[in-house]
């Protein structure tokens, strides 16, 4: 079955959409979210825009700054200064990757970590680890959600994450083993958290004997198709977080998007499975407005 990441993005939308009528006819203002994004890279730009377009149908607001791939890391670090100080703005995410002469870490530990939405500040990821309330990076959250309303339990399951970065895969396994405190308001009777993980990467020994004894597996590695068929038992949850542009001349834009996962010939394996388009990727923009929303409702 076919985890629809679009179907699960448009519901927690039209959610946040009703809680932003709802603040704004208490006579409130919206929530405000800004968007970094330095230089042109062709896919980050495609993500901003989605971003700010999901913002747009909720009726979040949303101000774009862009800017030049030159420009230096102190002035870099000013915008982000500016923004923390800005009270109109709720939170704000540095669109990454940053351009090699910035320090990544030196940005993101700069951001207040109370509009971090991307849920990457030290502090926040600090809080994820030690499962307290926290702002949680964007795409384990949306992929918690969409696994909590498809009531996928991942209790006493075992996870294998394939991918340590600090943007998915070791927020992921946190979520994942954490005993859950239940702050997701929605969440259904699935039982999340409580999970047996094993957190994978490049240079771990017999990849294939250990994603065969997972119930679920979730691979973030940006390499196309690498979970092949043969490395999936039968009946596993495969969740697909890869979005790779390969060449097609066949394609209008000379490229297609493929997953980490070699959907074809894995599809018929498992008993769940995200697309790519249409898996996690909409689930990481919802779950960007929904960290938006709580960073504004922690400021009221
Ligand atoms: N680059 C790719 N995905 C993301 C994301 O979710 N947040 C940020 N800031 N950069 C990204």
């Amino acid at each position: 079955m076919i985890l629809d990441g679009r179907k699960i993005s448009a519901q927690v939308r039209e959610e946040l959409r009703a809680e932003v009528a709802t603040l704004l006819s208490q006579g409130k203002r919206a929530p405000h979210l800004a968007v970094v994004i330095v230089g042109h890279n062709p896919a980050s730009e495609t993500y901003v825009a989605s971003k700010l377009r999901a913002c747009e149908q909720v009726g979040i607001n949303a101000t774009k700054c862009a800017l030049p791939e030159t420009v230096t890391e102190d002035q870099l670090l000013e915008v982000v200064r500016q923004l923390n100080a800005d009270d109109d703005i709720d939170g704000f995410i540095v669109q990454l990757p940053l351009p090699a002469h910035i320090d990544e870490a030196k940005v993101l530990s700069t951001i207040d970590y109370h509009k971090d939405v991307d849920g990457l500040h030290p502090y926040n990821v600090g809080l994820t680890a030690l499962g307290q309330p926290s702002l949680i990076s964007a795409t384990p959250r949306g992929i918690r959600e969409l696994l909590s309303r498809y009531q996928i339990a991942t209790e006493g399951k075992h996870v294998v994450v394939v991918g340590r970065s600090n943007i998915v895969g070791k927020p992921m396994a946190m979520l994942l083993m954490q005993k859950p405190y239940l702050e997701l308001p929605k969440m259904s009777a699935a039982s999340l958290g409580n999970a047996t993980v094993t957190l994978c990467h490049s240079k771990t020994h017999d990849l294939k004997q250990i994603c065969l004894t997972a119930d679920i597996i979730i691979v973030a590695v940006g390499q196309p198709q690498m979970l092949t068929a043969d490395m999936v038992r039968q009946g596993a949850v495969v969740i697909d977080v890869g979005i790779n542009r390969v060449a097609d001349d066949t394609a209008p834009k000379g490229y297609r998007l493929v997953g980490d996962v070699d959907f074809d010939k894995v599809a018929p394996k498992c008993s769940y499975i995200t697309p790519v388009p249409g898996g996690v990727g909409p689930m990481t923009i919802a779950s960007l407005l929904q960290n938006t929303m709580q960073a504004y409702m922690n400021r009221q």
